[in-house]
């Protein structure tokens, strides 16, 4: 969602702050805006659309900007929340008296209330959004003490945020805050940087404080002190980034997604990397840090998550009970804690979100830890707030995932889980025989990946078929249900085409009413028990007029028969099948939203990271 950058230090201001908010273009955005600090001025340019808006307007409003020595700066991306994407809305925000200027992530939800008495006061606002109170608010409580007037203002709010602060009476400083969104800075050499996510620092430096909700901090180029709303001073650890800054570029390919389908293989590969044991069959999962009496006694499990995530989460379900005979049940993160749900003893809530920030799945951790279960996270960021809270838990070690539809991070959410449902399987009832088994099958995956992504170009013909068509259905059954529903998501969020996953069997309860020649069925027909069953729903379909895309297994040519085009998935194991399959499904999502010239890492209304309800 929105991006936030910050920089005080010896490098030139404003290029800092636009490589920095190019770094987040990835989390889409609608607007983008940067404020200054020259001498005791605050200088501000925001405008709708893309950074390379924003970088022509200061080319002609501030010539020579490379040269005038800024003091210090923040810059933002917005996506939309209160009030449309037009300039007024865009930010930095900044009071009418032009002393302090904001960036912020979250939602006020008291801000009508606060804009209001503000207005009784004599402030005029100049936007439509919730974010612009905090300037006023902080401008209105100042009486010297700048720390004070943001500490003042932060107690007030209701909500979330993620916040930098910056005064024309203090030129030497940016006030960065959070509670509910996060904020990252990066320790330079006489340089402080500031991030919503690290890909807005990773260029300049790999040492980093995360903060933590309550948090206030107070920087300048060669200082920092955390304090709380409460001005007690706090004390947080710094940590190391050590992905390569060079894995956040495009290396060559069309699309950030495309090159995140392809580095599948060896995003597994890191998945996998040193956690199969061929010992016992039991994979080291350090990081879950359970003890084996409580892996012993586990006798449910939760797995909480949002969009993707959740449907990984699907295929994890099967995973537990097939494998470990763990009661599962998958919950949409968004509900959890307003359906108030009943946690019994010795149970598991995983939370699993790609970037470890998303809102719903926060809380949903959060209120698993306040009804006493054990929780653990399923993260790819590396520090990210859900991985931090939940205390214990397994990176997916996928990599940056840049393009907002997430394909890398699906399979290793899919593989890590396999992996659990392993772990605890062998403290339950499955031997060290079908362990190994298992263990020797998941290191096969990375392979089977490979090959489905060499039938690449076959794959590109059958979308170029289709991509003209404007609603489609995908079917599944067992494994591939959850396949068959991210399918669709990738098909819908990327390309623009109404698709619905459905069980298989679910179609004729209903939907099959919608059946014509236009409307395709893709169809998850690969050799593993239900075919049979999905080759009647397939005739179904046909009988319809539907044309139907089947994914089958390679050598079983009998498909080809009840369908008009096959995509073929190497043969493999029933449970190891949603992978090469769900590739196969991203690439024909991909190439179609190619062939209708969509924005594809970046599509419309769409954030990579959800960090509000
Ligand atoms: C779809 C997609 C989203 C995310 C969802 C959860 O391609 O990326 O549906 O999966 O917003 O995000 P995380 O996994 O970061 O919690």
């Amino acid at each position: 969602m929105c991006g936030i950058v910050g920089y005080i230090g010896k490098r030139p201001i404003v290029n800092t702050l636009l490589n920095g908010l190019k770094r987040l273009e990835y989390r889409g955005y609608d607007s983008a805006g940067i404020a200054v600090v020259e001498d005791d001025n605050i200088k501000l340019i925001k405008k709708p659309g893309k950074v390379s808006n924003l970088q022509n307007s200061i080319e002609i409003e501030w010539p020579g900007y490379e040269n005038i020595e800024f003091n210090l700066g923040i810059a933002h991306t917005r996506w939309a929340t209160h009030g449309t994407p037009v300039e007024k809305n865009a930010h930095p925000h900044i009071d009418d008296k032009q002393s302090f200027s904001v960036v912020h992530n979250g939602i006020i939800e008291n801000y009508s209330s606060i804009k209001k008495q503000l207005i009784k006061k004599g402030h005029k606002f100049s936007s439509d959004t919730d974010s612009e109170v905090i300037a006023h608010l902080i401008s209105e409580l100042y009486e010297g003490d700048f720390v004070k007037a943001v500490a003042a203002a932060l107690k007030q709010l209701h909500g979330t945020y993620g916040v930098a602060v910056i005064s024309k009476y203090h030129n030497d400083r940016i006030i960065v805050a959070r509670k509910g969104s996060p904020i990252v800075i990066g320790v330079g050499n006489d340089e402080m940087i500031i991030g919503s996510d690290v890909s807005a620092l990773i260029s300049y430096t790999r040492k980093v404080i995360y903060l933590n909700d309550n948090d206030i901090a107070i920087l300048k180029k060669n200082d920092i002190e955390i304090i709380d709303v409460e001005n007690i001073p706090v004390t947080r650890e710094t940590a190391h980034i050590d992905w390569d800054p060079a894995s956040a570029e495009k290396s060559g390919y069309d699309h950030f997604m495309l090159k995140e389908i392809f580095e599948q293989p060896e995003s597994i590969k890191n998945a996998i990397r040193g956690r199969l044991n061929f010992e016992t069959g039991s994979p080291i999962l350090q990081g879950l840090g359970f003890v084996p009496k409580e892996m012993v006694e586990l006798s449910n499990i939760v797995i909480a998550a949002c969009g993707t995530s959740f449907y990984a989460g699907l295929v994890g379900e099967y995973y537990f009970e097939d494998l470990a005979n763990i009661t599962t049940e998958v919950a949409q993160a968004a509900e959890f804690r307003y359906r108030n749900p009943i946690i019994q003893p010795h149970t598991m809530v995983i939370a699993v979100s790609q970037s470890g920030e998303t809102a719903d799945t926060l809380a949903a951790v959060r209120e698993a830890k306040q009804k006493g279960a054990l929780v653990a996270g399923l993260c790819n960021t590396v520090g990210s707030t859900i991985a931090r809270e939940a205390g214990v838990g397994v990176y997916l070690h996928a990599g940056p995932e840049i393009g907002v539809a997430s394909t890398k991070a699906f399979t290793c959410q899919v593989v890590i889980m396999l992996m659990m449902a392993l772990k605890f399987g062998r403290s339950h009832r499955l031997s060290r025989q079908k362990g190994l088994e298992i263990s020797k099958e998941i290191t096969e995956i990375p392979k089977l990946v490979e090959e489905v992504l060499k039938s690449a170009q076959e794959i590109e013909k059958i979308a170029k078929k289709y991509a003209s068509v404007k609603n489609a259905f995908y079917i599944g059954r067992g494994y591939l249900y959850p396949v068959a529903l991210e399918g669709a998501l990738k098909l819908k969020e990327i390309s623009y085409i109404h698709a619905e996953g459905y069980h298989a069997a679910e179609l004729k309860h209903g939907p099959i009413a919608l059946l014509e020649e236009r409307i395709p069925v893709i169809a998850l027909a690969n050799d593993v028990p239900g075919k049979d069953k999905i080759i009647g729903n397939i005739q179904e379909c046909k009988a319809r007029k539907s044309p139907v895309i089947a994914t089958a297994t390679a050598g079983d040519n009998e498909i080809e028969e009840h369908a008009d085009d096959v995509i073929w998935i190497p043969k493999c194991s029933n449970f190891i099948n949603p992978i090469p399959t769900v590739v196969a499904l991203q690439l024909f999502s991909y190439y179609v939203a190619k062939e209708k010239g969509c924005s594809i890492d970046q599509p419309r209304n769409l954030a990579k990271s959800v960090t509000v309800e």
